[in-house]
């Protein structure tokens, strides 16, 4: 495809802090998500140990057994190394220097006012963050995105503030760096470059996005000087960057691929979080998970067996909503209405399914545990691959910043 940067449009990155185990709640919310995309995009998926260290700083042993269980547990759930590129971010030390350079450029304001920074503050209470490394951590995720010129970043609704200030860094960087004398002839003569229609369809769409914030228009622009055979690659960076009133489009701004709201439940019907204790882990054994879920609250007011019960207040029907085909969930939604079936009954379809989903993915991980060569060596040839693409921006990035000395 003919993208100004290789792949831009069509690179996907994403990251996961290196937290332990994975649950059935990364499963359903991010992993799955993950392993669609993969044959869709050209994806990189990375381990944000650096990111763990910004909250997690004072307590770092576990940190390199999470890091390798998280890599097994991708690879259990079938992320393929063939497809994506999968490292360890600070194996790629690139994104340390992009992180720097980015911060002469970024307004403290900026960093202050993401939401995370005073929530997370205030949440995390035990833990001292008036530091320098968590205030900088959205514009460590900027360098993150950046410097592999990733269109698109899946990621939950937390997170949607990250993508955007990530946005505004690369269109200050752009403008700053992306000027050029001679600038605005030189766009007009790329737009006659085009051809009268293909220049005249351009002009439009600019026009209605810079003038009346037509974000349609822009993306149906974008895709317009994709599909242009004829255009040099500074033409293509300067129509880009002139789209947006701005210079040549030296880092890429990225649009977030918002996953859906975490389908999966907790035990206690919360989200599925570690914080809370109410997971089921990957790797948990078949009968602690079958005691988890035998044991699960249901709805509090069906006290007896012959009282009638609300699946919608139960968080065994959340279950049945991810698990069930429409015959179970039939039978379990009718069968507690009218108390014909009792909780333990209900549970069954649930528990069978949730162990048939994980056997497999238990059955790999297990072997890859057994494995570490394979698992250090799926992590050093994604790392290569990742600094190759890395070094190729900071090149740019470096020149465009007045480093590139001879
Ligand atoms: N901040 C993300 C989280 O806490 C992890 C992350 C780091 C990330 N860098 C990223 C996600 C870049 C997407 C893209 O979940
Ligand atoms: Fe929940 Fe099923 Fe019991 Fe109804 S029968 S309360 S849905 S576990």
């Amino acid at each position: 495809m003919n993208t100004i940067h290789p792949g831009s449009a069509t690179r996907v990155l994403s990251g996961m802090r290196p937290t332990g185990r994975l649950h059935l709640g990364h499963y359903h919310g991010v992993l799955k998500n993950w392993l669609k995309l993969q044959h869709e995009y050209e994806c990189f998926f990375f381990i944000a140990d650096w990111h763990a260290l910004t909250t997690h700083y004072e307590d770092p042993r576990h940190l390199e057994e999470s890091v390798w269980d998280m890599v097994i547990d991708w690879l259990a759930v079938g992320i393929d190394p063939a497809n994506s590129t999968l490292f360890i971010q600070s194996r790629v030390p690139e994104h340390a220097e992009l992180h720097v350079l980015l911060s002469m450029i970024t307004p403290l304001s900026w960093l202050e006012r993401v939401p995370t920074y005073k929530d997370q503050q205030l949440k995390l209470k035990d833990k001292d963050l008036s530091t320098y490394g968590f205030l900088g951590y959205p514009l460590l995720q900027s360098a993150d995105i950046l410097i592999y010129r990733a269109g698109l970043v899946p990621v939950g609704e937390d997170q949607v503030a990250h993508v955007e200030i990530t946005r505004e860094v690369a269109r200050r960087f752009n403008f700053l760096y992306g000027r050029e004398s001679g600038y605005e002839e030189l766009c007009q003569a790329a737009i006659k470059k085009m051809g009268k229609k293909a220049g005249k369809r351009y002009s439009e769409l600019r026009e209605a996005y810079i003038e009346r914030g037509d974000r349609e228009a822009l993306i149906t622009a974008r895709e317009l000087i994709e599909d242009q055979k004829n255009i040099t690659l500074g033409d293509r960076e300067r129509l880009l960057g002139y789209l947006e009133g701005g210079g040549r489009q030296i880092l890429t701004e990225p649009q977030s691929l918002l996953t859906e709201a975490a389908k999966m439940p907790g035990l206690d019907g919360q989200k599925m979080s570690k914080s809370y204790h109410n997971t089921i882990g990957l790797r948990d054994l078949p009968d602690d998970i079958a005691q988890k879920l035998r044991t699960m609250p249901t709805d509090p007011k069906r006290v007896r067996r012959t009282d009638p019960g609300d699946p919608e207040q139960c968080p065994v029907w959340q279950f049945h909503l991810v698990y069930s085909g429409e015959d179970v969930k039939q039978w379990a939604g009718a069968g507690c209405r009218s108390a014909a079936i009792g909780c333990l009954e209900c549970k069954q379809p649930v528990i069978d399914a949730v162990l048939a989903e994980l056997r497999p993915i238990q059955h790999r991980a297990n072997e890859l545990s057994q494995d570490p060569t394979l698992i250090r060596s799926v992590i050093a040839d994604g790392c290569r691959r990742a600094r190759d693409v890395a070094e190729e921006t900071l090149k740019d990035v470096r020149r465009s910043m007045g480093l590139e000395y001879s």
